[in-house]
């Protein structure tokens, strides 16, 4: 496999200012220039999420994008999963409770479908897969979890989606109630980035 060393630039399949700021903040360090769909002079056509699995959906983004402008792109897929809603809402986590998205209904729902769930039995990770698509190359994939178990009512006002039901394992507040830093050292997409640059680093010395 060919490294990332020739590399000069890399594309985030994404508009999502958050997300390409963590990006910009990985690899500019390197060294490799940061763009995001918004900075492309290229139609770039709605994709649809059609995957079962966060894998598929990141691959779809990737694959798809990187079809079109011919050079390497990253692409993330992320949501909530609940063992007592086996795995709900997974890859539906955005438009859990219908379209368009909304955060507070979608946590409400799950909220209530584990009303009657004891707390020992409230366990749930937050989930990000980041697909690494270059052209003639094996698409990559770099996972991220964050454990921890839904509550029994929102707090916070932090953060976004379902933080304020969730509390990661070690923490006795939600994830809404953490600062934006103390999130970004626990979470998910901290933690696929992560690998990411573990994979980067090696490759770029090689
Ligand atoms: P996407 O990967 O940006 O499409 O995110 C999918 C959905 O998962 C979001 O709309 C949120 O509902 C949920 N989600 C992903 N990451 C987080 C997070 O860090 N906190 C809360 N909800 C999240």
């Amino acid at each position: 496999m060919e490294g990332i060393g020739q590399v000069e630039r890399i594309i985030i399949a994404s508009r999502n200012k958050g997300k390409i700021n963590e990006f910009k903040k990985l690899f500019e360090k390197e060294g490799v220039t940061v763009l995001s769909l918004d900075d492309l002079d290229m139609t770039i056509p709605e994709i649809e999420e059609t995957g079962a699995t966060f894998h598929e959906n990141a691959k779809i983004k990737a694959e798809t994008v990187a079809s079109i402008v011919n050079e390497p792109v990253i692409a993330d897929d992320s949501g909530l999963v609940v063992d007592a809603l086996n795995g709900r809402p997974g890859v539906y986590s955005a438009r859990y409770a219908g379209e368009p998205t909304d955060d507070v209904k979608n946590y409400e729902k799950v909220l209530d479908e584990l009303e009657a769930v004891e707390e020992k039995n409230r366990t749930a990770r937050f989930v990000a897969v980041l697909a690494l698509s270059r052209p003639g190359e094996e698409t990559l994939f770099f996972e991220g979890k964050c454990e921890g178990k839904i509550a029994y009512e929102p707090k916070g006002e932090h953060g976004f989606g379902y933080d304020p039901i969730f509390i990661p394992d070690g923490y006795d507040v939600t994830m809404a109630q953490l600062t934006e830093d103390e999130k970004n050292k626990i979470s998910h997409r901290f933690h696929a980035l992560e690998r990411l640059k573990k994979w980067l680093t090696k490759n770029l010395n090689s």
